[in-house]
């Protein structure tokens, strides 16, 4: 008559076992999933090129190969890759072998867009409120307070393209970066 407590709560055990185990998972998987974002963040990117900097990559998220790159653009273009910190840069192509050493961040630095070089303006104009900056990013219409950032651009010895921070005066203004 003392049975009712046999056997039988063997399988309830293992279920509630099991519950734990799924709740466990749950959790801890939402608690990585979490915390993903925030260890990125302080983990360099692995893709680094040269001294801290980042392989430029095309719209693909393959690395920018300098020799493919000169071959399939005009000299004067201002061709977009991801840049550091995943920020879109424009790569400015100087001349029939090389590139400019330095790459223009593409993002407004009014809100935020995307900022489209116009050729045949020999500008970058933002869609969104009209601002205006020179060829090599200087900001030249509000309403956007600051010129676009500058990034070094590098030909590594892989052949690869390199986006490094630029931390020196900013060749357009005579001023510290604003950005670093
Ligand atoms: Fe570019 Fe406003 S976001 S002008």
């Amino acid at each position: 008559m003392a049975q009712a407590s046999g056997p039988s709560d063997v399988p309830d055990l293992g279920r509630r076992q099991f519950m734990n185990l799924l709740t466990f998972g749950a959790v801890t998987g939402a608690g990585l999933g979490m915390l993903y974002p925030v260890v990125k963040y302080f983990i360099p990117p692995s893709s680094g090129g040269t001294g801290g900097g980042v392989t430029a990559k095309d719209a693909l998220g393959n690395p920018v190969v300098f020799k493919d790159f000169l071959a399939s653009h005009s000299v004067g273009d201002r061709v977009l890759a991801q840049g550091l910190k995943g920020d879109p840069t424009y790569i400015v192509v100087e001349s029939s072998d090389a590139i400019a050493n330095y790459g223009i961040n593409a993002v407004c630095t009014h809100l935020g867009c995307v900022v489209p070089w116009n050729a045949s303006e020999d500008k970058f104009i933002c869609p969104c409120h009209g601002s205006q900056y020179d060829s090599a990013g200087k900001v030249v219409r509000g309403p956007a307070p600051l010129s676009l950032p500058l990034a070094h651009a590098d030909v590594t010895e892989a052949g690869t393209i390199a986006l490094s921070t630029w931390t020196e005066t900013d060749f357009r203004t005579g001023e510290d970066p604003w950005w670093s």
